[in-house]
């Protein structure tokens, strides 16, 4: 089916169908094997800019597209977000130190199907409370994915990771959050990370979108710094993100961007 003839709701959110879910996978596969990969390249004394030209190495390599290079102005193969910062950290000079912890965002385009994803990484050694900030954050992505079958509202997945999430008093960002993708990078709906049972476009069999929470250990504001990218805790608290894509199935959930070597879940 063309892009003339593609499907609709009345919220403005595209149904694919039975086949597209197979270029989802393929294109979700590579974003998680490149972030599989990226761990080895992790470690204290290693700059965000190597680990960006990696990345875009990677790409290249597997015959893909980044589908960031070239986005509004931004000009790397990945978001490496570092402690504090919330999501769309710039990568450069920045050298990693001892207890850091780092989200790595990458997002591939391969054969015009978008794969987004992104996990926690750790340089050296983790303290105790980045380890619990990081272990609530997976869970909590891990509770929206749950929420996800036909019938089911964007509201419910909103609500089950904002109540996970405040249930451990840890806080979920609103000034951020997952999108509709497939054919393209961001298309509706917003997919909030917060929010109230029932409420929002009811989830049906063929959409594709992002969950991707972003958790604060203190207060949920953020702000974006000058270079009009990089988006940091207000009060400087660490924060942590992790980032599936995911289609609605008749009776549930596929996640296109499970790690093939089951190491999505950050091993310590
Ligand atoms: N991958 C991010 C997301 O999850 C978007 C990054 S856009 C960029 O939606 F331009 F900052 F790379
Ligand atoms: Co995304
Ligand atoms: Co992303």
């Amino acid at each position: 089916m063309d892009d003339t003839q593609s499907r609709l709701t009345k919220d403005g959110i595209r149904l694919y169908e039975r086949e597209d879910f197979a270029g989802m996978h393929t294109a979700g596969a590579l974003a998680a094997r490149i972030l599989d990969e990226i761990a080895a390249a992790v470690y204290p004394g290693q700059t965000t800019a190597e680990i960006d030209r990696r990345i875009e190495e990677m790409v290249a390599r597997a015959g893909a597209t980044s589908a960031t290079i070239g986005y509004k102005g931004y000009q790397h193969a990945s978001c490496i977000s570092v402690n504090h910062v919330v999501c769309h950290g710039i990568p450069g000079g920045k050298v990693l130190k001892d207890g850091d912890i780092l989200n790595i965002d990458v997002t591939v385009i391969v054969d015009g199907w978008y794969g987004d994803s992104s996990r926690m990484y750790v340089a050296g050694k983790l303290s105790r409370k980045a380890e619990r900030l990081i272990e609530v954050t997976h869970d909590a992505l891990m509770v929206g994915i749950e929420a996800v079958k036909p019938g089911n509202t964007f509201g419910d997945i909103g609500a089950a990771i904002q109540n996970f999430v405040e249930g451990h008093r840890m806080s979920v960002v609103r000034d951020f959050c997952g999108h509709g993708l497939g054919r393209v990078f961001h298309a509706p709906p917003n997919v909030l990370h917060y929010g109230r049972p029932g409420t929002g476009a009811v989830l049906e069999e063929g959409m594709f979108f992002t969950i991707e929470p972003m958790v604060n250990l203190g207060r949920p504001e953020t702000k974006v710094l000058a270079d009009d990218w990089t988006a940091v805790t207000r009060d400087k608290s660490l924060s942590a993100q992790f980032e599936h894509s995911v289609g609605v199935t008749a009776d549930g959930v596929d996640i296109f961007t499970l790690s093939p070597a089951g190491k999505f879940h950050p091993t310590y």
